[in-house]
């Protein structure tokens, strides 16, 4: 059987994420699990929340919370969201875990074991108004790669650069804009991953099916000479894993922690023995997924992540699983996104600029968003989410043409035939013309999902759910009834068979759409079909059927509008 683990991005604990996060990392991932699970690959698909560093120790002051509270509390709020958005994790983790603290030492340890940790006595900016070492990314400044000027310490998002914060020109204090900054001496560990070089360049040569964004950045940064300097992967905080080495203390270290790019990717491997623990499992039920040694090699291992994860899932995270010498899963395939911009400008969490997840669901229900954010997923270049956009494609694709195609077909056959599937008649040419198409276009959609093409799919998919109106359309059982009815019945109940097909194959997209059709249609069967025409014999003569309540309610003008107006400013 194909064994897929899948892993989308962890998010920052600290805030609700946009539709811009969603969509560059969780959903496509979901888009991904889904469809996997329908064709019968078993499936591990994981996710978690990225709890450490400063971001979510300011955010927990902010809060009046204690961070470890605030983290939890945050948790929750984040896994309701993933919930009511359908993200299909099997386990939605946390960093923060047991499991992550243990194997984060475990892995530094052994890194250290095979000489690929050095201590350095850096020099650290400190902040006197703040009274802390500032993080890498609470400094700001100018870019030194290409003259962005608010840069952030760790990485500039402009140009995408890992930076370190001494390299900025003109730095300052992101917590208070203090420029009263002064360097300091402090001793941290580096990962070596200059001395993996060859390995990793010679890994991404290999990788010669990944999407062009994902190897481009990959390459840049391998190639730039800069790009694999030696990192510190251990901060002065108070928060975050504390620096051991294996189980053993680390002497001089015993008040600091790793940095928090250093376990997050980490947390993929220890959210998978979370879920073994929370499922009552064994080690040997996670690390099939994980250690080549214990199955993992016949597993394909596929990422999600935003343009700007790339350098750390490219060079830092395969770096730690080289070098630990262990027998740990390397990725098998990236698949990176550009960003989703919002109404002539960008989403931005910092500035409660766009919409927030659970905004998105105060006013309509995740299947809208799911079809419209995937549909338009930021793959080849940035995309842009605007109003009239989502309200085109929502009207269109979802009313007017699988929506609607399902109430027609149900409502005339109630009317006509009562809530049964009829039987008589027999195929004619439309029918065979159609069955033609279908199995064209449906090969065409696998292959998509396949390869992970996001918008082909969607839009192959749409293509389907036309078909079947336009086969309507030219069969139309209305006037053919008068005539023949036994003709009609044999439109209505390939009709009837093609709603339940829809469902099927547009469950990855939207999957509560799919199972409102599924249960109207009265059928447990949730077969993929392999061949179109005995797929359309699913739905016997004689089996009931219910019409089912409006799928896709049409949004107005108005509600446009309203909801531009109201999502125009800023989230406090
Ligand atoms: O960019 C982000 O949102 C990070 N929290 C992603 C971390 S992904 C991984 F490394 F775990
Ligand atoms: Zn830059």
């Amino acid at each position: 059987m194909n064994r897929y683990l899948i892993t989308s991005a962890i998010p920052y604990i600290n805030g609700i994420k946009h539709l811009g996060n969603l969509v560059g990392s969780q959903l496509p991932a979901d888009l991904f699990a889904r469809y996997q699970r329908a064709r019968g690959a078993e499936v591990m698909f994981i996710c978690a929340t990225d709890e450490h560093g400063t971001p979510a120790e300011l955010a927990a002051t902010k809060a009046g919370k204690p961070v470890a509270e605030y983290c939890a509390d945050m948790w929750q709020v984040q896994k309701d969201l993933s919930d009511r958005f359908r993200l299909s994790f099997d386990h939605f983790g946390r960093s923060s875990s047991k499991r992550n603290h243990a194997l984060t030492q475990h892995l530094a340890g052994k890194l250290a074991d095979n000489g690929l940790i050095e201590e350095v006595v850096e020099k650290q900016v400190y902040s006197k108004a703040d009274g802390r070492f500032l993080p890498d990314r609470y400094i700001e400044g100018t870019c030194p790669n290409c003259g962005y000027e608010n840069a952030r310490g760790d990485q500039c998002e402009e140009c995408t650069k890992q930076l370190d914060p001494t390299d900025l020109i003109n730095p300052r204090s992101a917590v208070s804009g203090s420029t009263d900054l002064e360097v300091r001496e402090t001793r941290h560990l580096y990962l070596r991953q200059s001395a993996l070089r060859d390995k990793l360049n010679a890994w991404i040569d290999s990788k010669n099916d990944w999407p062009v964004l994902t190897t481009s950045i990959a390459k840049k940064w391998l190639n730039d000479g800069d790009g694999l300097r030696d990192r510190g992967i251990t901060r002065d905080l108070d928060w975050g894993v504390p620096v051991r080495r294996g189980d053993q203390d680390w002497p001089g270290f015993e008040s600091k922690v790793f940095y928090v790019w250093f376990d997050a990717p980490i947390e993929y491997i220890a959210a998978t023995a979370e879920w073994a623990d929370s499922n009552g499992l064994s080690e040997n039920d996670w690390e099939r997924w994980w250690r080549t040694e214990k199955g993992a090699e016949n597993v394909r291992y596929v990422q999600f992540m935003g343009k700007d994860n790339v350098p750390f899932h490219t060079l830092s995270f395969p770096a730690t699983i080289m070098g630990s010498g262990e027998d740990w899963k390397l990725v098998d395939y990236i698949k990176s996104f550009n960003y989703l911009n919002y109404d002539g400008g960008q989403f931005s969490t910092s500035q409660g600029r766009g919409v927030f997840m659970d905004q998105a669901l105060d006013i309509l229900p995740s299947d809208y968003w799911r079809w419209w954010l995937l549909s338009h997923a930021p793959e080849n270049s940035d995309s842009e989410f605007t109003w009239e956009n989502f309200q085109q494609s929502v009207n269109k694709d979802l009313a007017d043409v699988l929506g609607n195609f399902a109430s027609r077909v149900t409502k005339f056959c109630r009317a006509k035939f009562g809530e049964v599937v009829p039987e008589g008649g027999t195929y004619g040419t439309d029918e065979e013309r159609l069955i033609a198409d279908l199995t064209t276009r449906i090969r065409a959609y696998e292959a998509h999902m396949d390869a992970i093409d996001i918008r082909k799919a969607a839009g192959e998919l749409r293509a389907i759910w036309v078909a079947g109106n336009e086969y309507l359309q030219s069969a139309a059982p209305w006037a053919v009834f008068k005539e023949d009815p036994a003709k009609a019945a044999a439109i209505i109940r390939l009709s009837l068979n093609l709603i339940h097909l829809y469902a099927i194959l547009s469950a990855p997209f939207i999957p509560d759409a799919s199972a409102t059709l599924l249960a109207a249609m009265g059928s447990e069967k949730e077969e993929w079909p392999a061949h179109v025409r005995p797929a359309l014999e699913t739905l016997a003569p004689g089996q009931t059927f219910t019409v089912p309540d409006v799928l896709f309610a049409k949004i107005s003008d108005e509600d446009r509008e309203s909801w531009q107006s109201r999502f125009s400013g800023i989230r406090d």
